[in-house]
């Protein structure tokens, strides 16, 4: 039996769970990997440590090498090596969402110009298969609308601050210390890792390249146990969402920030680290993907899946899998925030003065900004009064100058309110 013969670079927690499942398939072989120390203890029975070596040389050059798997993440050196792997005529498996999102244009091209693939499930919601399907069966749709929780670990810190009505620092710690969240949790808590993959998600849904500094993205650091409670009062959990909507002028609206969804709906029931995807399309009409977005085995499951599906592909043509090569020829025309219509939730302490709820409705009036929800329960002790209004649909820029006028107001929170 032919063997194909893969090398890796990178052996942590993804690269151990490739490297212990492809041991099942009979036809595959993995024959290097690099990594950074040698000497670490890996977490893998019989483990032949021969096949480590520090010299990413040893795959890229490698002769005999039919696939390269890339799980190290970040932009350099994970593009050095994959362009040069492509290059020397290797296909490339990568769950490196940043680095698709940053170079997916000349990662493509050149895959393209050497005829090799580059397969990237792992890259968005983990162990969701989410790619091959949006590539292959649902290519005779039209979509139109994509809402993810595509980070686990924000989706975690929310989940647990709404369960224990605590604050997001305590959260963040303990999710640290459980290894939830990275000791840097920047990527994650800020929105990067979300707007990454939406970036790649949203590109591939509307058949056009999404240029990643036009999506807009906030993350969770400013989400208050306070905004919370309150959003549990009125009917709603406050979530990370990924989203991506193209309007029937063909513009796309693609960001990442924190929203208040309806706890009847299927996303505010997603908790913890699970991811979900909603895909909105014609014919299609709506679906839902959810399960495991991170850890060793279901990211596992989706590289292996892609690596199997080259060799099977190998062994018939020398052309492969058409369907999964990217190379959008057009970029998507793209709408600005100021330029979106959303509803909005604010949080306000304003002094306790006559007449500062009827300033609030002027301004916004002013504005063309209708209210659907005003609430104030009494005034607190140092003569201040906590107002929390959610507003119907209105234009981003008209909810920031309002804000700006109402200077003698503090506004403590801003969460856009899923429709
Ligand atoms: N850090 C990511 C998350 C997993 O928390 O979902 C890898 O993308």
């Amino acid at each position: 039996m032919k063997k194909y013969k893969v090398g890796m670079i990178g052996l942590g927690t993804v690269g151990t769970g490739v490297f212990k499942t492809i041991q099942e398939f009979e036809d595959i072989e993995i024959v290097k990997i690099v990594v950074k120390n040698i000497n670490k203890k890996r977490d893998i029975e019989n483990f032949d440590s021969t096949l480590m070596t520090t010299d990413p040389n040893e795959v890229i050059n490698n002769p005999e090498i039919d696939i390269v798997v890339e799980v190290i993440g970040g932009v350099e050196p994970a593009w050095e090596y994959i362009s040069k792997s492509i290059e020397n005529g290797k296909h490339i498996v990568t769950a490196n969402k940043e680095l698709l999102a940053k170079k997916g244009e000349e990662l493509f091209k050149l895959a393209e110009k050497n005829n090799k693939v580059v397969l990237y499930e792992a890259a968005i919601a983990g162990g969701i298969p989410l790619i091959m399907p949006m590539k292959t069966i649902m290519a005779g749709n039209k979509i139109s609308k994509i809402r993810g929780i595509l980070n686990g670990t924000t989706n975690y810190i929310l989940t647990k601050m709404d369960v224990d009505g605590a604050s997001y620092d305590e959260v963040l710690k303990e999710a640290q210390e459980l290894g939830y969240a990275e000791t840097d949790p920047t990527g994650d808590v800020e929105g990067f890792d979300a707007m990454y993959k939406i970036t790649t998600l949203s590109t591939i849904a509307f058949n056009k390249r999404v240029k990643l500094q036009n999506v807009y993205r906030e993350g969770i650091t400013k989400v208050r146990a306070e905004d919370m409670k309150k959003a549990n009062e009125l009917g709603y959990k406050i979530k990370l969402i990924a989203s991506g909507n193209l309007d029937e002028n063909g513009k796309a609206d693609v960001r990442v920030h924190p929203m208040l969804v309806k706890k009847t709906s299927a996303l505010a029931h997603i908790d913890y680290v699970t991811n979900s995807v909603y895909l909105k399309g014609f014919p299609m009409g709506e679906v839902a993907f959810t399960g495991p977005g991170a850890g060793e085995f279901p990211t596992a499951s989706s590289v292996v899946g892609d690596i199997i599906n080259i060799v099977a592909e190998l062994k018939h043509s020398d052309y492969i899998l058409p369907m999964m090569r990217n190379n959008y020829e057009e970029y998507a025309d793209m709408i600005d925030i100021s330029e979106t219509y959303n509803k909005y939730y604010i949080s306000i302490t304003a002094p306790n003065n006559i007449g500062v709820i009827g300033k609030i409705g002027n301004v916004c009036a002013e504005r063309n900004i209708s209210l659907s929800t005003i609430l104030q329960k009494g005034l607190s002790e140092d003569n201040t009064a906590d107002i929390t209004i959610i507003t119907e649909l209105c234009k981003e820029a008209d909810i920031q100058s309002a804000i700006k006028e109402l200077s003698e107001c503090k506004i403590d929170s801003i969460i856009r309110v899923e429709e």
